[in-house]
């Protein structure tokens, strides 16, 4: 999704601050980039592309982009195609006002149709410039500018972070709904983004906006407005990431780091979590929360697969569990009561789909829950109760170590609400302590990259599994998809005969993942066998517990452990898989094509 910068400072360091910040949220996803600098006067630059376009682009520009106050934006396209013309910051006819976006302005048609029969003339196809051709009109009529942009404002239907650049005024200002925006605080100078990392080499002390404010930069301070212009205080929060958290540390991509990093963000994740010697999980986070009626999990993408096992899991537990998509639950949501749960799983905590399922949870009266890694992020304000994944920055767009430590999550979580500290929870403690030298046996053993090598020239693949393994075929093959650009599909084992099956030949690899040796591996080890009578290529992913090798081509191990976590350490081979066949091919894999890492639109 958009990324926004916004700095007011020292002028000489504007362009540096903004261009920095722009690099450090690429891994939003963008497809094109601009910024706008200036004091009396705003130089705007905008090209569609990659960053290093802009950059090209500002190295031989013949005016000088300094000046005390800056704004940034890399666009996500939504209403028009990435081209230099849509590329944010969008001005007004006079190039007065710059303004950049994040979200949609839903009645940006009849604000358009109002500004063009005024006589404005537009110069791109986005929803995003009718707001400076707002603020311009107020700006005619005599407003100052401060009022004139919060009269513009009001004018808008749909989500939107704006940051606000006028010439003339050494200040930015910023409105936010729906999409984050957070402040830095730095010294003498102030900074605006959609996410910390943007300035997190400046400043540590941010301040969360939330919905409905309004704020203003300046050389003197910040200050923070609701929409009746009534000042409201909020907390200056120090983050506890350091700014190297979020470089490559020497990988060559983000996604490979995050891999690596799962020993370390799992033990994060269970510090202070477990207790060894009683045998039993302890969240703090959850006191109060006592055993619900029932759980219906909410969530997208990567997440759904994690709600999916984690509403086995509960079910397991004996806790009546559905998992959603949130876009489907907020359009139909089941019915809830005071005695039912409501679980967001979101890492970035700001999925528009995750969000709107959760308020229509929390409307009907059920209570809520948010599983998320960012912490300060809207879910979390939003949600009766909170745990956090603390899995550290995650920058590849790609999730990878904010899944496998919600799978953790809702172990957690279950034995919170259902175990009762039974003997199952002792066994549980104890797999969770081996976890992280389990995930880095395999980070240092797997053949995931010479598996790969013989199907570099198939265009289609297949994941299956079944039980706990079932989600977590799933999310192979949509990290697969996400980042090979190959087609890829996670069926459930036991589907595969219903259909699936027909597509199945020589040339289309079928990633089996079996373990344990309960009914569920069994039969899956039955549709191996399938599959490979009629040719097709086969991987097993197994601890090796059920004699699954036996049929495969080649087999991708994971340590023995618990039957619940076991399939997290198969999705540590199958993340090696997608992230190894993407490199041979050589794909963006930091930043696949049309995704973004915080989908922050429904
Ligand atoms: C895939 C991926 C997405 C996200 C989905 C939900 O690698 O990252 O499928 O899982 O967009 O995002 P969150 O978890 O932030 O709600």
């Amino acid at each position: 999704m958009c990324g926004i910068v916004g700095y007011v400072g020292d002028a000489s360091r504007t362009l540096d601050v903004l261009l920095g910040g722009l690099s450090n949220l690429e891994y939003r996803g963008y497809d094109s980039a601009g910024v706008a600098v200036g004091g009396d006067e705003l130089h705007v630059e905008k090209r569609a592309g990659e960053l290093d376009a802009l950059e090209a682009r500002l190295s031989d520009a013949d005016v000088a982009f300094e000046g005390p106050v800056g704004v940034g934006h890399t666009r996500w396209s939504t209403h028009g195609p990435p081209t230099d013309a849509n590329a944010h910051p969008h001005t007004d006819e006079t190039g007065r006002v710059a303004v950049v976006h994040n979200g949609i302005v839903e009645n940006y048609r009849a604000l358009r149709d109002e500004l063009e029969a005024d006589g404005v003339t537009f110069g791109s196809e986005t929803d995003t410039e009718v707001v400076p051709h707002l603020i311009a009109r107020e700006l005619r009529r005599g407003l100052d500018p401060e009022t004139a942009i919060r009269e513009a404002i009001t004018r808008l239907e749909g989500s939107y972070a704006l940051v606000v650049a006028v010439a003339g005024v050494d200040a930015l200002f910023a409105a936010r709904r729906d999409p984050p925006l957070v402040l830095g605080i730095g010294d003498g100078e102030y900074f605006v983004a959609s996410d910390v990392p943007a300035f997190l080499e400046h400043t540590r002390d941010v301040v969360y906006l939330d919905d409905d404010e309004f704020v203003r930069l300046d050389h003197g301070g910040w200050t923070v407005t609701g929409t009746d212009g009534r000042r409201v205080e909020k907390d200056v929060r120090t983050v506890s990431w350091e700014a190297e958290q979020t470089g490559k540390s020497g990988y060559e991509h983000y996604m490979l780091k995050e891999i690596h990093e799962q020993p370390r963000s799992l033990r994060q994740c269970l510090s202070g979590r477990v207790d060894e010697l009683g045998g039993r999980v302890v969240v703090d986070e959850l006191d109060g929360l006592g055993t619900p009626a029932s759980v219906q999990f909410v969530a997208c993408g990567t997440s759904y697969h994690a709600a999916l096992y984690g509403a086995r899991l509960l079910r397991a537990g004996g806790i009546p569990a559905t998992a959603h998509y949130a876009h489907e639950y907020a359009t139909a949501p089941a019915p809830v009561t005071g005695e039912d749960l409501v679980i967001g799983l979101t890492q970035s905590g700001e999925t528009a789909d995750t969000l709107r399922a959760l308020r229509k949870g929390a409307g009907r009266g059920a209570e809520t829950l948010a599983l998320t890694n960012v912490v300060g992020s809207t879910v979390t304000r939003e949600c009766d109760h909170v745990i956090y994944l603390r899995a550290g920055p995650e920058l590849g767009v790609a999730a990878t170590k904010t899944f496998t430590s919600q799978l953790v999550g809702v172990n957690l979580l279950a034995a919170h609400l259902a175990d009762g500290g039974g003997g199952r929870q002792r066994d549980l403690v104890s797999a969770l302590r081996g976890l992280p030298d389990q995930v880095q046996a395999i980070l240092d053993g797997s053949a995931a990259s010479a598996v790969i090598e013989e199907f570099a020239d198939s265009e289609t693949f297949f994941f299956l599994g079944r039980g706990f393994d079932y989600p977590v075929a799933l999310e192979g093959a949509l990290k697969f998809k996400e980042i090979t650009y190959e087609h890829a599909e996670g069926f459930a084992a036991g589907e595969l005969k219903h259909g699936p099956l027909a597509l199945v030949t020589a040339d289309t690899p079928v990633f089996a993942v079996v373990t344990g040796d309960d009914e569920a591996a069994r039969k899956t080890i039955g549709n191996v066998k399938e599959v490979e009578a009629r040719d097709a290529p086969v991987v097993v992913v197994t601890d090796g517990v059920a004699e699954a090798s036996r049929y495969a081509d080649h087999v991708l191990k994971v340590p023995a452990t618990d039957g619940r976590l076991a399939p997290l350490l198969a999705n540590v081979q199958l993340q090696l898989v997608a992230y190894h066949m993407a490199a041979g091919l050589d794909r963006s894999i930091d930043k696949p094509r049309h995704l973004a890492k915080s989908v922050t639109v429904e």
